[in-house]
This record gives C-alpha cells, structure tokens and sequence, in this order.
C-alpha cells in the first residue's frame, strides 16, 4: 500500500492511498458492505451512481455465510460481488460482541455463538487473518479486545494490554505468511482501545505504533459517550499516531462527527449510519436532515436537496419518494440510500477540496451555517 500526504491545514490531512484495486483519496468515507453488498444497492449502482473507491465488508458475517471458502473459490470479495475497488474487512470481534450470545474472551481468541444458527465459534488473531486472506480484502483488521462501557478500569487495562499482545501475533502471522507467498497485496491495520481515558489511550496508541502496521485504527468509540467525549479522544489520540500512515475511526458517525473529525486528523470512516437512516426514513441534505414521511412534502415538487447532484435528486421529487417510503416500496430503498451515500461521499469530497486549498475552517463555518439556517 502506498500512502502519500497531499496536503494538510491544521491537522486535517488530504491524502492519497494506493491499494491493488483502486487509488484512495482522502479524507475518506466507506459504505458499509456487511454480507458483500451495501443494502439495497448492487456493485453496478456502486459504480455508476457513486463510485467509491472502498467500502467495507464484515468477516463475521461472511465467515458465517456464506462461508469464507466459498467466497475464495468464487473468486475473492472482488470476484463474487463484483465490486472491482478496494475492501476494507472488520475483523468480527466488535461483531461477535455485539451480535452473539454468550461471548467468551480468553487470552487465546474468542469463542461466541452465531447469531444465525446458535452455532459455536472461536476466533484467534491468526484465524481471522486467515478468513481476510480468503476474502482477499485489501485492509484486513486485526482482533481487537473490546469493552462494553461503562467498564471498570482494570477491564480497560486488561483490554487495552490484550489488543497488544494480540496485535504483535497479528503482526508476526501476517509477515511471516506475505513470505510464503500468502496475502501479499493485502494490508492490515492495528486497532487502538482505551475507552475515553487518556492515559490508556496513550499506552494503547505508542505500543500499536511501534509495531509495523500499514495503517491505525482508533476504535471503541461512538458507543453512547457524548460527542465532545469522542472529539476529545480523537484529538488526544491523533499525535501519537505515525503521519506517514492512514488513520481510521471506526464505526462514526453523523455528518458532524466526520467534520470535527477530519479537522483532528483522520483519514478514514465507516458508519452504518446513512444507509440505515435512508431505509427509516431520514434523509441528509446540506441544510439539515429530512424527514420524508412529513405530510408537507406530499405535493413538493422539489428535489431531496435541490443542491445535491446525485442521480435520484436530479430526476425524482420528495412527493414520490414521500409515496413510495409510505407503500413501502422497494424501489425507496435503492433510491434514498443512493442520495444519503452521495450526501456522504460529497461531504468528503468537499473537505478535500477545501484541505487542498487550505480553507478548512471556512469549509466548517459554512457547513454549519447552512445546517442551521436551513
Ligand atoms: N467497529 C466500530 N468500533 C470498532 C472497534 O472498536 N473494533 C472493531 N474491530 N470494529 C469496530
Ligand atoms: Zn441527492
């Protein structure tokens, strides 16, 4: 993988990332792909309507189904789902803590039972890069050890200590199978814990980057603390990360988050949070979130966003998205989650443009100002 700075403006960063499937300009955010396909939509309008250069897919899940060897023998991620860009893969920890029942954390791995079948499970570091070199994703995640908060902060400590031991497994396993041959175009990323403390935070950071990852993630995060809480951390955390190499918040988050982000140095993002929210009902738009359901836009004529240049506001009005939302149609669900991923995918691209040209805190004062007097 090949990492390059653009440009920077205080902290935020535009940068250009090189994988074996499609080059990556940030800031970046990433579609979530859970199973292989991002709700609703298929690789073709991935390709034609919004043209990511990476989205995510989720170990857990597709080692559960439909099985990490038939994905290999269909020809990898990119082979079976046809999506010819870069894969990001979740390592399946943070899935099986949240999905499973009865996870069991020991120092080997974790063992969990399948929120499918009931079926049993065990996951070691090494396993889930075994399943990633199956899937053939272009950044594999290592397992992380994580804590449900509030926790107390011997849970943190024993968290925090686990990651790194886990991580430098990771890291060996991953070295010594690129040498025979195994996962050589594939990268892989170390995970930093700690809650919202600084000081495990710290610990968690230095000892993650020291070791020789191709890139850092920043995760436990965006799981019910306040928003300046999650800034805060992110901004403690950022400069003891390396700059020559991606930065990653996982699993955040809303329009705001990925501002106030972007402004404290991350590069990358995922979050669930615009292709959930388009099948509920809520649309983004630059002056705020919209509500399709409200009766008012029964007769509207306009647009989503009249600014937006996707391809369901340049052709289709709120009243029928409005009318197909409430007969729950399935069309309603391709077309709002093509306009909240555009939303996304702009958004970025305009903190892009505005790190290029140096005038992020312009870019974030209008961002604001058009949010709140929409
Ligand atoms: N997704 C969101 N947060 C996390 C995290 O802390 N670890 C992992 N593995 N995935 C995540
Ligand atoms: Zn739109």
């Amino acid at each position: 993988m090949q990492f390059r700075i653009d440009a920077q403006d205080g902290a935020a960063r535009a940068a250009t990332i090189q994988t074996a499937h499609s080059v990556i300009q940030t800031p970046v955010f990433m579609p979530v792909g859970t199973v292989g396909a991002v709700k609703a939509l298929d690789a073709l309008d991935l390709q034609n309507h919004l043209s990511p250069q990476i989205i995510l897919g989720n170990t857990y899940h597709l080692y559960l189904r439909p099985g990490d060897e038939i994905v290999k023998a269909m020809g990898g991620l990119h082979g079976f789902t046809r999506f010819p860009k870069s894969f990001l893969t979740d390592s399946g920890g943070f899935q099986a803590f949240s999905l499973s029942d009865n996870v069991k954390i020991e120092e080997d791995g974790i063992t969990f039972r399948s929120h499918i079948d009931g079926s049993k499970h065990h996951f070691t570091p090494q396993k889930v890069l075994d399943i990633q070199y199956n899937l053939g994703s272009d950044i594999m995640m290592i397992l992380d050890d994580l804590v449900a908060l509030p926790a107390t902060r011997e849970r943190i400590r024993e968290s925090i200590e686990r990651t790194t031991r886990w991580a430098q497994r990771s890291i060996d396993y991953h070295r010594r199978k690129q040498m025979e041959g195994i996962g050589v175009d594939q990268n892989i990323f170390a995970i930093i814990q700690g809650g919202t403390d600084k000081e495990f935070r710290k610990i968690s950071a230095t000892e993650l980057c020291a070791l020789d990852f191709d890139g850092f993630a920043i995760g436990g995060l965006s799981v019910g603390e306040a928003n300046r809480e999650m800034y805060d951390t992110v901004e403690w955390t950022t400069p003891f990360m390396p700059t020559d190499k991606p930065r990653y918040l996982m699993g955040v988050g809303t329009p705001e988050d990925l501002v106030e982000n972007v402004e404290r140095g991350v590069d990358m993002f995922d979050c669930v949070m615009p292709t959930r929210n388009a099948r509920n009902g809520t649309l983004f738009t630059s002056f705020g979130k919209v509500t399709i359901k409200a009766a008012r836009y029964a007769t509207d004529e306009e647009p989503i966003d009249p600014e937006c240049g996707c391809i369901v506001c340049r052709t289709y009005s709120r009243a029928y998205l409005r009318h197909l939302f409430r007969a729950k149609e399935l069309t309603y669900f391709r077309l709002a989650t093509i306009h909240n991923l555009y939303y996304y995918l702009d958004l970025m691209r305009q903190m892009r443009e505005a790190i290029l040209e140096g005038k992020f805190a312009e870019f974030k004062r209008k961002f604001y100002r058009k949010r709140d007097n929409g």
